[in-house]
């Protein structure tokens, strides 16, 4: 293939993400990771696979980051999950370290890449491959927006029991609690769901989107989601590598945008060969307004806890 995409952290999002890159053959890819053998095993594997799946992506695994030099994106998964008796100071901490040095050790090879985060606490872990890379902000961004927008997509197919292809939505702000779908601007053939359902469905949609991490986490006991994580991360990369030129809620660095400035948070951006092209600015209501300031807020708690 004539792009590479790394990706860094070879478990359950990475390793997923290198799967559906490969068998959609958009990229060759590099897995990388801090466990001997994993990454080369599950290249291995994958490599193995391609003879029935049909693709002639090359993949390779290694714990050297030499593999993932002159990548035109790097993909970073690694970090740990949020484990019993852990404040959320503690994982902030641990996986801004590993991003930090994962970034540092990635970029210098591929000075010229798109990198898009997936490591949590995502807006914050933006924040950290921001000044760990010294990238531009149009090549730097978080995948959250897109899984956040599927989940409620697929809620929404659900309730209504249509196809998931007629729906288009959005959730806004960071990756948390204070989340913001927008109702307004999800439509079902074009016709918005303000019209095909009650308020009180919306709700609870849309709380069951604001949960959908943890009740997938709930169900799983053992790890959090990965195959919606991963699909939606390679949505941004083949938009990036095909330049599609689509607009899709990720999380950027705002620099006055939507009334925010210096703090990563997801906003609608066009996503092309340049990375970001535009921070697409759509009109909100004073409610919708209220809730994504209340969101940047939360994010910038977030953000002060990495100076600690
Ligand atoms: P996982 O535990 O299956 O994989 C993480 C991998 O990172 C492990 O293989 C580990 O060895 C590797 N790693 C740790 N330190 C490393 C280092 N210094 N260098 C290279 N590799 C290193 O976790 P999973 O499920 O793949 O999730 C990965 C991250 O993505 C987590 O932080 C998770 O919370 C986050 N996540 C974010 C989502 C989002 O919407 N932004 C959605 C789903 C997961
Ligand atoms: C999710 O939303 C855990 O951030 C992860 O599934």
């Amino acid at each position: 293939m004539d792009k590479k995409v790394s990706v860094i952290g070879a478990g359950n999002v990475g390793a997923t993400i290198a799967q559906r890159l490969v068998e959609k053959e958009l990229c060759d890819v590099a897995l990388i990771d801090i466990i001997e053998g994993l990454p080369q095993g599950k290249a291995l594997d994958l490599s193995e696979a391609a003879p029935i799946e049909k693709h002639d992506a090359h993949l390779s695994g290694s714990n050297s980051y030499e593999a993932s030099a002159e990548s035109d994106i790097i993909i970073i998964t690694a970090g740990i999950p949020r484990k019993p008796g852990m404040s959320r100071d503690d994982l902030i901490s641990t996986n801004a370290g590993i991003v930090k040095t994962v970034t540092q050790q990635a970029a210098e090879l591929s000075p010229k890449a798109i990198l898009i985060i997936v490591s949590n606490p995502l807006d914050a872990m933006c924040q950290v491959a921001y000044e760990a890379s010294g990238f531009p902000r149009n090549r730097v961004m978080g995948m959250a927006g897109v899984l956040d927008s599927a989940r409620l997509k697929a809620f929404i197919a659900m309730e209504l029991n249509v196809s998931v292809e007629n729906i288009h939505a959005f959730v806004l702000g960071g990756h948390g609690d204070s989340m913001v779908p927008l109702p307004r601007y999800s439509t079902v053939a074009g016709i918005p769901i303000t019209e095909l359902l009650s308020k009180e469905r919306i709700d609870a949609i849309i709380d069951r989107t604001k949960a959908g991490g943890a009740e997938i986490g709930g169900l799983l006991k053992t790890g959090s989601a990965f195959y919606a994580p991963a699909s939606a991360a390679v949505e941004m990369a083949e938009s990036i590598l095909k330049d599609k030129k689509k607009i899709l809620p990720c999380a950027a660095y705002l620099e006055g945008e939507y009334g925010i400035r210096d703090l990563f948070i997801g906003v609608p951006v066009k996503l092309g060969k340049n990375g970001i092209e535009e921070i697409v600015q759509i009109s909100l209501t004073d409610d919708e307004k209220e809730a994504l300031q209340k969101s940047a807020d939360a994010v910038a708690e977030l953000k002060s806890l990495l100076k600690k």
